[in-house]
């Protein structure tokens, strides 16, 4: 789809639609809805009247033209009480009215900038979100799909209406919008994409791809180098797949200072069966999703690079299959991280912190300021939260307290979680260092315990995405299937720390 900003007349648009609004329990229309109201012999503030558009969020009413417009349809999108509106109700209501009007055919679809000058939206903030919101609610994964029914609906056009004065800001914003809704829909491709498909190699190639693309340094590490370097760990989990593991690092330099400011360290497994372990079957196609993690710094990290954010930032992916074989990895085996610390396997379906385990001390060897990982770690956060929230389990406030104002920005929903120590017990092990299961009790938090000791003090916050990184049904801006969570939220966050450090930066 592409996104303009177009200065004209509204009611001179030609387009198959036009979104204007309506506010609940406000009886005037806005300056644009006002002027279409008018071109439509005062259809809406007629509508108005009899109770049929209240204005009420995600009420959204078509109202057909029939000549007296160059535009087929108008879409009256509810955005609620003003007083209440932020950017995540914007970005919801252009979803969701973008996909209305898909359903009805239209191709080409022009707004008014939704909410500009509403408490704290801003004409380039506005543009951001209606290009987030388009973006984001109108992915659709079809390239599985052979029958051409299965392809036919979609959005070519989205133009947003300026005056002569707002053009420049609400293309600044449109264009930092599309970046950031791109790189969530480049995380929601590769967590959609089957597991025979997205491989660890498969990955790999993604990464150098993104590297050459947006001018990232990048390493791939195979197997025999990952032993070099002493990933007992992750290859212990690598051990009964025939799909090659890859250790995935990107890299990139937002400032002239050495270092590396932050890394985003992502789980990477493409497909995790439990392996010996075994998962039952049911949903477990779910679990090709189980690189969500690694998708979205992937993908953070391309954005922050094409944002030109003044952070040097590292984006790691220890990536492999979690299969049963004869030669896989089994309950009551040791294995030894690169960091020296020796771990008794109590279940091989408690993977994820294997895996990340290795990745935390590779970043802590390479001189990481502060660290965030993302997984789909524990079943138990998904117990605890739902498919609505990402949990956080920090060692740090104050990182901690950036990740949940990042997620204010994003509207990604996140929730500090306990750290106390006293979780620490229960991954005793009396045969190893400790033990990668703590049992049912508190398992994210156990999960969580487990990492902070590869993290050894280095300021970090580990978010579980385990309920959050798959939808089960379109909700606003979020689709069926695959979310990019916490994509956006990563993005924010970067962007805050190149605000607040004020870095010498060279670019
Ligand atoms: N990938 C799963 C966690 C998961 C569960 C993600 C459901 C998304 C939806 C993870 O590797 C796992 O299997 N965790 C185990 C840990 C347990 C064995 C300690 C779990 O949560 O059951
Ligand atoms: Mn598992
Ligand atoms: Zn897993």
């Amino acid at each position: 789809m592409d996104i303009k900003v177009a200065i004209t007349a509204i009611e001179k648009i030609k387009a198959d639609a036009i979104i204007v609004n309506s506010f609940e329990t406000e009886k005037s229309l806005e300056k644009d809805t006002a002027t279409i109201d008018q071109a439509l012999g005062g259809a809406i503030s007629r509508l108005m009247e009899k109770g049929e558009i209240k204005g009420k969020l995600n009420e959204t009413v078509i109202i057909y033209t029939l000549g007296k417009l160059p535009a087929d349809k108008v879409a009256v999108a509810g955005l609620g009480k003003k007083a209440e509106l932020t950017h995540n109700k914007v970005r919801g209501a252009v979803a969701e009215t973008c996909r209305l009007l898909r359903n009805k055919g239209a191709t080409t679809i022009a707004t008014i900038p939704q909410g500009a000058g509403i408490n704290a939206i801003t004409t380039e903030s506005s543009a951001q979100a209606i290009a987030e919101g388009a973006l984001l609610g109108l992915y659709t994964f079809r390239k599985h799909m052979t029958r051409a029914e299965n392809k036919t609906g979609e959005i070519k056009e989205l133009t947003i209406i300026s005056d002569s004065g707002m053009k420049p800001s609400l293309e600044a914003g449109a264009k930092r919008g599309i970046i950031i809704a791109e790189a969530a829909n480049l995380a929601r491709d590769m967590v959609n994409e089957p597991a025979n498909f997205m491989t660890p190699t498969r990955m790999a190639e993604i990464a150098v791809k993104l590297a050459e693309t947006h001018g990232l340094e990048v390493s791939v590490f195979d197997q025999e180098q990952m032993a070099e370097m002493g990933m007992g760990a992750l290859l212990g989990v690598a051990q009964g797949s025939r799909q090659p593991p890859k250790f995935i690092v990107l890299n990139y330099k937002g400032n002239s200072s050495a270092g590396i400011d932050i890394a985003l360290i992502g789980k990477g497994i493409t497909f995790d069966s439990g392996g010996i372990s075994l998962k039952p079957s049911e949903k477990m196609e779910e679990m090709k999703g189980d690189m969500a993690g690694g998708a979205s710094v992937m993908a953070a990290i391309s954005a922050i690079a094409q944002l030109k954010a003044r952070v040097n930032v590292m984006a790691i992916v220890p990536a492999t299959e979690n299969l049963p074989d004869g030669n896989a990895y089994k309950p009551g085996d040791v294995l030894k991280a690169m960091n020296g610390k020796t771990i008794e396997i109590i279940s091989t379906d408690a993977e994820g912190r294997l895996i990340l385990a290795d990745a935390l001390s590779y970043a802590r060897k390479q001189g990481a300021k502060q660290m965030i990982d993302v997984a789909t770690l524990t079943g138990a956060c998904k117990v605890a939260l739902g498919d609505v929230t990402t949990g956080a389990f920090p060692n740090n406030q104050a990182l901690m307290d950036m990740v949940i104002a990042a997620s204010k920005e994003s509207g990604e929903y996140i929730w500090q979680m306990p750290m106390f120590d006293e979780y620490r017990e229960q991954n005793k092990s009396d045969v190893a260092d400790i033990k990668n299961s703590g049992g049912r009790w508190g398992g994210a938090i156990t999960a969580a315990k487990f990492l902070e000791e590869f993290v050894e003090g280095t300021p970090w916050v580990h978010l579980d995405i385990a309920g959050t990184d798959l939808a089960e049904k379109d909700r606003g801006y979020i689709v069926k299937g695959a979310t990019g969570i916490p994509v956006r939220t990563l993005i924010a966050l970067v962007l805050s720390m190149a605000q607040s450090e004020n870095k010498g930066g060279k670019k």
